[in-house]
């Protein structure tokens, strides 16, 4: 898959191959709004196909509409079978060609169905350090509060693979972040947050470099 090309002074330069990334997410989606800035910047070598949540109201979808990328509603509850409803999902990942998936803030989980026909190919961004603070019930300002809690001096961000476990799959890169003493829940998920957007991107160019290997 990788590609080398010979530019006009000669030296082998690397052919950008482009993925065509969906987004899942289910709020505000400010890791989307940092991934699309990435792409526009040329920093993310992908095309952002499609975005979507499991809830109609997620503000990220909104933005997507504005920002002219397509968006879908996956909803468990529009389907009886649950075949149905990863069906579904297959089939609208399929309309827009998506080779790779990017949770962001997606709170629902993937069916195992579809994490095993996409192995590998769903990142997830977790606001800590795994696998410390990962896991069942760890999301939000849950993961902030339980840090704070433990006393650790530092924290951080995860982007790894989705495997059938919440937060297990195989790490692809970690940034940190300090944990100061006077720290709320919201003033460390504030400062995470920053190096949530420096770093998604990262992870996934990274990801992407390792496929065109
Ligand atoms: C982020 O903190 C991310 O790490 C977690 O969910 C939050 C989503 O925030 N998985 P946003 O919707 O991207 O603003």
């Amino acid at each position: 898959m990788f590609r080398k090309m010979v530019n006009l002074t000669g030296q082998f330069k690397h052919s950008k191959m482009t993925i065509n990334l969906a987004i899942l997410l289910s709020g505000r989606g400010s890791n989307f709004v940092a991934l699309y800035s990435a792409v526009q910047r040329g920093d993310l070598q992908a095309k952002i196909t499609l975005v979507a949540s499991n809830s109609e109201d997620a503000i990220g979808l909104k933005t997507a509409r504005e920002f002219g990328i397509p968006t879908a509603v996956f909803e468990r509850k529009r389907f009886s079978q649950g075949s149905d409803y990863s069906d579904y999902m297959f089939k609208i990942l399929a309309e827009h060609n998506v080779d790779a998936i990017a949770l962001a803030g997606y709170l629902k989980k993937i069916p195992p169905v579809v994490v095993r026909h996409y192995r590998n190919r769903i990142l997830n961004i977790h606001p800590a350090l795994l696998p410390k603070f990962g896991g069942k019930g760890m999301y939000g300002i849950n993961v902030h509060r339980a840090v704070i809690e433990s006393g650790e001096n530092e924290t951080g961000v995860t982007i790894h693979f989705v495997n059938e476990e919440y937060d297990e799959g195989k790490i692809i890169l970690q940034a940190k972040a300090p944990v100061y003493p006077e720290d709320t829940p919201e003033v460390l998920a504030a400062r995470v947050l920053k190096v949530e957007h420096n770093t998604y991107w990262r992870g996934v160019q990274k990801y992407i470099d390792e496929r065109n290997k």
